[in-house]
């Protein structure tokens, strides 16, 4: 179905994030244009919106799935005053703002995957994607890219998701509209910034180990060559993963790609 985003804009109207919404039928990749517009100085809570993306960008050099006509692919730009090592809260954050919005038609096993996925009944519905824009030693811009699976059918995952990905119509038998969805996660996202914004990461943090399919469970973290595994001990106050290895000791992982061992 055809992405109505003048119906979304005058939804948006008086919010900040939302307060620029650009639509393309169209586009190589919504955060690669948001970056852009990050560069030509374009104001935080800009928000870019595809129907389609040619080379949809995922997590370590990943490709994200992005066929026409069923899914949301939106990238948010923010201007926070932060450090860049602060900028994997800002994902975090994100995924319980996408966890909430979910939830609402989805009430049933929605769940977070550090750092950047969110989980129906264990399989992936949305990835995360923040990207940065830097000067000197300061962050510029944050990208927060979303790619939420909405009306995909199991049929049209790659074969080598498709045991492992789902979509919000496989989970409730229904079609949802992409604007309607737009719309509740801006807002989502608009309350979760704020609360960001004026008290720091330790909200964010209770929110999302309140919705983590990770405490307690065995997990295994790929990092470059490096490979570490134990048991999820909960996230470190500034959203470092805490893995507990066969002595109780707690070692902190800061970037990787994490997998629950069976
Ligand atoms: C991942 O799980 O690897 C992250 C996927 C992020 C995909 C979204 S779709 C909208 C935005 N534009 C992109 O090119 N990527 C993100």
């Amino acid at each position: 179905m055809k992405f109505d985003a003048k119906a979304l804009q005058s939804r948006l109207a008086g919010k900040m994030i939302g307060c620029r919404l650009h639509f393309f039928p169209t586009v190589d990749s919504t955060n690669r244009v948001a970056l852009r517009f990050a560069r030509e100085g374009a104001p935080e809570g800009t928000v870019v919106l595809a129907d389609r993306q040619t080379a949809g960008r995922g997590r370590l050099d990943r490709i994200w799935q992005s066929p026409p006509g069923c899914n949301l692919y939106i990238s948010i730009l923010l201007r926070p005053a932060i450090a860049p090592a602060e900028a994997p809260q800002i994902t975090l954050m994100s995924g319980v703002a996408v966890a909430e919005m979910l939830s609402l038609l989805c009430p049933a096993g929605v769940g977070l995957k550090w750092p950047n996925d969110v989980l129906v009944r264990g399989r992936k519905i949305c990835g995360i994607l923040t990207e940065l824009r830097i000067a000197g030693r300061a962050v510029e811009a944050v990208v927060v890219g979303i790619g939420v699976n909405v009306n995909m059918a199991g049929a049209d995952f790659d074969p080598a998701y498709r045991e492992t990905a789902t979509s919000l119509s496989q989970e409730t038998g229904q079609t949802h509209s992409r604007e309607d969805l737009a719309y509740l996660l801006c807002e989502r996202f608009e309350q979760w910034y704020e609360t960001f914004l004026r008290e720091g990461f330790a909200p964010v943090r209770e929110g999302w180990l309140a919705r983590s399919e990770m405490a307690g469970k065995r997990v295994r973290v790929h990092f470059r060559d490096e490979v570490q595994e134990g048991v999820v001990a909960g996230i470190d106050h500034d959203g470092a993963l805490l893995l507990a290895d066969a002595l109780g000791a707690i070692r902190r992982i800061t970037a990787g790609d994490a997998s629950i061992v069976k």
